[in-house]
């Protein structure tokens, strides 16, 4: 689908690239000639990620921090230029959730995962952005949000605050920072079966429930959000700026659309349905 040198000009910093949905873009990016440097809470992972982009003959280089400690960060974004070079394309990826009544958040619970998901969001946008400012290099950057960060969802309060605040980010830094080169985007994903979130947020039947949801009728695969990823982060998106783009097999949409329950039913049941219901003449 792709020339496999379409990222050769950048080094791309993915955030919680050590496994899931973080990690399958690392390694699109990693094939597709970028540089790749993963940031996250656990090195082990991270160094799964490094190993199998450097087997598919890439270039790639891990360091750990919590994106919650801007220090940390810091640090880690200097440790991954010393080995790759300058970073010109950030992905925030790195994320925290779990279920809970919005009645039985305890304080810390809602600022851990709105800490991960939006002060870590902000921390290593604008720390990769100072430096692209300075260098005057430009830069991508993609944040990972969800569809709920515009309707909002039950039981992930946290979350759906976090990810309407890293939203509102894409589209605030993608007029302030266009005059710097610097393009800002999102991905808004449906359900994709990683580990971390569906061990998180699918229980019981839920998950069958939910696959039924989808128009298309499966969930996604990693590797086609890896796909839209690249585009993005490449130069053939270089007009695209504060953009959001749903990947969800038309997961949203049906949700809110009043007469989507018929497409439960066959077809032709339903066309026999519908032709009852026309007047004669
Ligand atoms: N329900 C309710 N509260 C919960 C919870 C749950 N499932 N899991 C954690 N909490 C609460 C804790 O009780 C604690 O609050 P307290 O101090 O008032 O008791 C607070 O959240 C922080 O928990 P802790 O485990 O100390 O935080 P952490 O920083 O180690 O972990 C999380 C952060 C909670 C977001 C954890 O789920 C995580 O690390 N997630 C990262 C990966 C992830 O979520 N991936 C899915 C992306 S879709």
């Amino acid at each position: 689908m792709f020339q496999t040198d379409l990222l050769s000009s950048q080094t791309i910093l993915v955030t919680g690239g050590g496994s899931g949905l973080g990690r399958a873009m690392a390694e699109r990016f990693g094939a597709l000639g970028a540089r790749v440097g993963v940031l996250g809470r656990r090195v082990e992972p991270l160094e799964e990620t490094v190993a199998a982009i450097r087997a598919a003959g890439g270039t790639a280089a891990c360091a750990s921090a919590d994106v919650r400690d801007p220090h940390g960060v810091h640090l880690a974004i200097d440790a991954i230029e010393a080995e790759l070079g300058p970073v010109n394309g950030l992905v925030n990826n790195a994320a925290g959730n779990f279920l809970s009544a919005a009645e039985d958040l305890s304080p810390n619970a809602f600022d851990s995962v709105v800490r991960i998901v939006l002060h870590g969001t902000f921390h290593t946008t604008q720390d990769v952005g100072k430096r692209m400012i300075e260098r005057g290099t430009g830069g991508t950057m993609l944040s990972i949000v969800t569809t709920y960060a515009w309707m909002g969802s039950a039981f992930v309060l946290p979350s759906a605050c976090a990810k309407a605040g890293v939203l509102a980010m894409t589209r605030s830094l993608a007029v302030e920072w266009a005059c710097y080169g610097i393009r800002n985007n999102a991905i808004a994903p449906g359900p994709f079966p990683t580990e971390g979130a569906f061990s998180r947020l699918m229980a019981g039947d839920i998950e069958e429930q939910a696959k039924k949801q989808i128009p298309l009728g499966r969930f996604g695969e990693p590797g086609e959000l890896a796909n839209l990823a690249a585009y993005m982060m490449s130069p053939g998106a270089a007009y695209m700026t504060g953009e959001c783009v749903v990947l969800d097999g038309g997961e949203w949409l049906r949700a809110g659309q009043e007469f989507s329950r018929y497409t439960e039913y066959p077809r032709e049941a339903v066309k026999q349905v519908f032709g009852a219901m026309r007047p004669r003449k």
